[in-house]
């Protein structure tokens, strides 16, 4: 018989409210091959995509296991492993397509994994990777704008949810990269921790935002990065939005977009999924890999800071509920981690 490992997992997608939304189960271990690396979980995050996941689907025949954020140590490596080896302290995010990493140990692709910032706890470390991942991707792969402080001298960017999880590490990045940065936020906590975290000004998400920035001097910005409903945002980017400016979301919607609004202005929209590189194993999908020890560079000279506001200890069901439940109220002020204890 194969060795076993407590896990947290689903097999009805239920409302967090139901006792039996998460469930504490004993699974096999899994056994690292190829390019795997078998990681000893310290800490693991919450993101919506867990709550999405989660309220979404089908009866599942075997545990479902969420999770997609963890910082834990190499416990062992696959033949092919070349960046890591049993002992090291690694932090990513994985991939929506494999079990997730609220378990004691959890499989990843070595690609899209990194040593942990030297300078951070685990939970501190597990707060960051799918929110850098998703923020790094967006400001510099899909809006394409340079990481020189000197090219964007002068330039601006609209966040929309600047206090969030990928909001509170975004406006980091992006005024770390010399940007002015405008970031929306509608209560005076998330007002606070957004202009704690980067952002030159704020203005509130929840009124029109072309007049809030023609208040600031603004009449439009070159870069607007969407982390909420961005079909209720679209008409209000699509007017604040600079002549040959570019939008990126994040956010899905079912409803349709007008491109068309966007053709005087040869504006660009583009999408940003963080999954994409490790789902289609594109080319470069070790990218991830070098994304996430940058952001590591970057915490250890200071240049940014751990996003973690609050930790849940025990990595269970109980704990994992409460932590869903936080961030399904949609008022996330930066991240929450649960830990192993
Ligand atoms: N495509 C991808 O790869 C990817 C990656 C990560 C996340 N996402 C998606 O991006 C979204 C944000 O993720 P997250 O982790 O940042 O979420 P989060 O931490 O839960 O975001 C919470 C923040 O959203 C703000 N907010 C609430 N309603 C808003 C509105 N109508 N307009 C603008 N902001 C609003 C809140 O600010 P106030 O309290 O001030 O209202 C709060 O601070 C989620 O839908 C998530 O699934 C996608």
């Amino acid at each position: 018989m194969s060795e076993q490992m407590n896990a947290v997992g689903l097999y009805k997608h239920l409302p967090i409210s139901e006792d039996n939304s998460l469930v504490d189960v004993t699974v096999d271990k899994p056994e690292a091959f190829g390019h795997d690396i078998l990681v000893k979980i310290q800490a693991v995050s919450v993101n919506p995509v867990d709550t999405k996941v989660r309220a979404n689907g089908e009866e599942e025949q075997e545990p479902k296991i969420l999770g997609y954020d963890a910082a834990g140590i190499v416990e062992s490596v696959g033949e092919e492993v070349s960046s890591f080896k049993p002992g090291d302290e690694v932090y990513y995010a994985g991939v929506i397509s494999r079990p997730g990493t609220n378990s004691e140990f959890h499989l990843v692709d070595e690609r899209i994994a990194a040593k942990k910032p030297q300078t951070l706890s685990f939970r501190e470390a597990a707060a960051l990777p799918l929110t850098s991942l998703t923020a790094w991707e967006a400001l510099y792969e899909r809006l394409g704008i340079s990481e020189d402080k000197d090219t964007n001298k002068g330039k601006s960017i609209l966040i929309i949810g600047a206090a969030g999880g990928v909001g509170s590490i975004a406006t980091q990045l992006a005024y770390d990269a010399g940007l002015t940065v405008i970031g929306t936020a509608s209560r005076q906590e998330t007002v606070t921790w957004a202009e704690d975290h980067g952002a030159h000004h704020t203005i509130n998400h929840r009124d029109p935002l072309p007049p809030q920035l023609r208040d600031l001097g603004i009449e439009h910005v070159d870069y607007i990065f969407c982390l909420s409903s961005t079909a209720e945002h679209w008409d209000n980017m699509v007017e604040a939005i600079a002549p040959q400016g570019k939008i990126c979301s994040i956010v899905e919607t079912e409803n349709q977009l007008d491109l068309t609004a966007l053709q005087q202005k040869s504006a660009a929209f583009v999408w940003e999924f963080m999954f994409t590189r490790p789902l289609f194993q594109t080319e470069d999908v070790q990218e991830q890999q070098r994304i996430l020890a940058r952001i590591a560079e970057k915490i250890d000279s200071n240049s940014i800071q751990t996003t973690l506001t609050e930790t849940l200890t025990g990595l269970n069901a109980k704990q994992l509920q409460e932590a869903h439940k936080k961030v399904e109220s949609g008022k996330m002020i930066g991240k929450i981690v649960v830990e192993a204890e």
